[in-house]
């Protein structure tokens, strides 16, 4: 970045900076008409003494997404036992606040109990038992949250780089998996909750059209989907803006909308382990002082370097917002972003736009910057 360039964007920063100190400017509104914008939700916000986090997300976003909770294991660890209370009180939250309210996810292969592929006898199930298995939660779901939600994940992260995973969903069932769900999915919800697919390392070329054949395939027999899911847990200088956008335009050309699921920025030095975009949650990497340098504050160069990458991946958002339903980060504040504790525990990580305190950090100036002449409500 050259100097004048530099200084330009520290100037600007402050003042969008100035003007959101004053709540004059929110991302929901800044945003608005082009596309939501908003946050993963953990349990732990809900009984913070105070709401003082959900109170920021009320008034920045206006979509959300539960973390954890209604994941199959979270939610129904145990055949018949379901642990509806941290559900309900997301769903409600997202009403209260009339947010764009996303469910996930319905099937992955973390975080499902293996009750779910054994019959009562500890035998594997048969396919059409699997089949019935999967009708049911989405049924029960459909049934107790009729009208609450506006778009469910179907399936996360069926794709290893260009292949199916050969996981249970797959062996059991077969390689008509996502088919499957999909239709059970259209079947069981009702028609306006959009039916998305979602995971990692989107920008990896055979992911990408690989999900993009899969799109085309389902489409072609008449099957539902709606939208690809893009996590988006990428890192301070990977993938390439122009990989993010060869993605973007592969999905919209397929004929679906794109959400952008899981936005986080990793600035911690990457373990050579971890290929850059991927989140495989079973990953976890010995300690090393090296991999943690932060722990005292994220320096003003890197701060400026996130605010940097931040205000680059947005304009591009911006640039394809008629293809881009969403934005929803996975986090709210750096406190709790799951990136200080995967793949290492115990590290100070700064992945989001508001800090430990929750207030906007550069990052978060920087992305309202991009809108202050189109959106800024003083104008
Ligand atoms: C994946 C899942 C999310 C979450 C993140 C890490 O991306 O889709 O539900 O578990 O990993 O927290």
């Amino acid at each position: 970045m050259n100097r004048l360039y530099k200084m330009i964007l520290v100037v600007a920063i402050g003042f969008a900076g100035l003007a959101m100190g004053g709540e004059k400017m929110t991302l929901k509104d800044a945003f608005d008409g082009k596309f939501h914008v908003g946050a993963a939700l953990g349990r732990g916000l809900f009984q913070e003494p105070g709401q003082p986090t959900l109170e920021l997300v009320a008034r920045q976003f206006n979509t959300v997404t539960p973390e954890n909770c209604m994941k199959w294991e979270p939610f129904n660890p145990e055949p018949g036992q379901f642990n509806y209370e941290a559900a309900d009180e997301f769903v409600a939250f997202g009403k209260k606040h009339d947010m764009y309210v996303v469910g996930h996810v319905f099937f992955w292969n973390n975080q499902t109990p293996d009750w779910v592929y054994k019959d009562a006898e500890g035998r594997q199930l048969t396919r059409e038992a699997l089949l019935k298995r999967m009708r049911e939660r989405v049924r029960s779901i459909a049934e107790r949250y009729k009208g609450k939600f506006h778009a469910w994940d179907v399936v996360n992260e069926m794709y290893n780089r260009g292949w199916l995973r050969r996981i249970n969903w797959i062996g059991i069932i077969g390689d008509d998996f996502i088919e499957q769900a999909f239709r059970i999915a259209d079947a069981e919800l009702p028609k306006d909750v959009e039916l998305i697919y979602n995971d990692f390392s989107m920008t990896d070329p055979r992911k990408r059209d690989a999900v993009v054949k899969m799109v085309r395939d389902l489409k072609q027999k008449g099957v539902r989907i709606d939208g690809v899911g893009m996590q988006g847990h990428w890192s301070i200088d990977s993938p390439r803006i122009e990989e993010i956008e060869a993605s973007i335009v592969a999905f919209a050309e397929a004929g679906v909308d794109v959400h952008i699921t899981e936005l986080d920025i990793d600035v911690l030095p990457r373990h050579p382990k971890m290929r850059s975009g991927d989140a495989d949650v079973k990953l976890k990497l010995q300690d090393d002082p090296t991999l943690n340098p932060y722990t005292e504050g994220l320096p003003e160069d890197m701060q400026e370097k996130l605010a940097q990458r931040y205000q680059d991946i947005f304009g591009l958002f911006l640039k394809h917002h008629d293809k881009i339903k969403r934005v929803t980060f996975w986090g709210t504040t750096d406190k709790h972003s799951w990136l200080n504790g995967w793949p290492i525990k115990g590290r100070t990580n700064y992945p989001l736009l508001f800090d430990r305190d929750g207030k906007p950090k550069p990052a978060c100036h920087a992305v309202l910057e991009l809108v202050k002449d189109d959106n800024h409500p003083e104008k």
